[in-house]
């Protein structure tokens, strides 16, 4: 059993190794609660949902790639429209995480320290997702292991393929939307729910191929008795 380590302080864990596998992140950032799942799995949704349903008195939604100056950039990386390197690119979404963690008063860190939820739409787990297989896994670890982890990572398992016929209705595809691509992430998703695993970050892995009516009920039942909604 590892030490949860719960501190609002900035976070530094030296990469230690552990077999092939580096050892973790330890430090947990109460009432952070983060979604990830594939493109196509409904993780926007779900956020919309939970934010409608707790209000905006009880908790704050965000997401990565967030609106501020280096998301903006990486939504047109995204869209084709600007060409970069795999590396700069897992550099851009670590850069604009570092923002939206370390902000002063509109960061991750200072609202969930005022004792508010904080709910994410993606966040390091897409990135080593996402950026490992071009990237390799240990390039991606390392430009993100000063940050925070989640209290809660709410995983929406939906298979590949169902997210591709979810996906057809979309205009043109953004760059990781292939299969064979969102396979390979999903391999690394499952690497890293494994590299935290003893961390104290809680995992759920939600059913996402029910209705998004149920798949909501299922993720509120899980923060429905979280402290910070009690309290109100
Ligand atoms: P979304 O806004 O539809 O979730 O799209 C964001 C895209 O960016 C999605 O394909 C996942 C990808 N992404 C990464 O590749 N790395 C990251 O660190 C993050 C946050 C997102």
């Amino acid at each position: 059993m590892s030490t949860r380590f719960i501190s609002h302080e900035f976070c530094f864990t030296p990469l230690i190794k552990s077999g092939m596998m580096p050892d973790i992140m330890r430090c947990i950032l109460e009432n952070f609660i983060v979604i990830e799942g594939l493109d196509g799995s409904g993780t926007t949704t779900q956020l919309e949902k939970l934010a409608n349903r707790i209000g905006e008195e009880r908790c704050a939604v965000t997401f990565e790639p967030t609106d501020g100056a280096i998301g903006l950039l990486i939504r047109q990386v995204l869209r084709h429209e600007v060409t970069l390197t795999p590396q700069a690119i897992a550099r851009l979404f670590s850069a604009d995480r570092g923002e939206h963690i370390e902000s002063p008063a509109t960061g991750i860190r200072a609202i969930a320290g005022e004792g508010k939820l904080v709910i994410c739409d993606r966040y390091l787990f897409s990135s080593l997702a996402y950026q490992s297989p071009d990237c390799g896994w240990d390039f991606v670890f390392s430009l993100n292991e000063s940050f925070p982890l989640p209290e809660i990572l709410l995983f929406l398992d939906v298979p590949p393929a169902l997210c591709q016929k979810r996906m057809e209705v979309r205009n043109g595809k953004e760059l990781y939307e292939d299969l064979s691509r969102q396979e390979a992430i999903l391999h690394n998703y499952k690497r890293s729910f494994e590299a935290f695993s003893q961390t104290g970050m809680k995992l759920h892995v939600i059913n996402g191929t029910v209705s998004p009516e149920e798949i909501h009920e299922n993720m509120w039942n899980i923060l429905s008795e979280h402290p910070s909604l009690l309290r109100y």
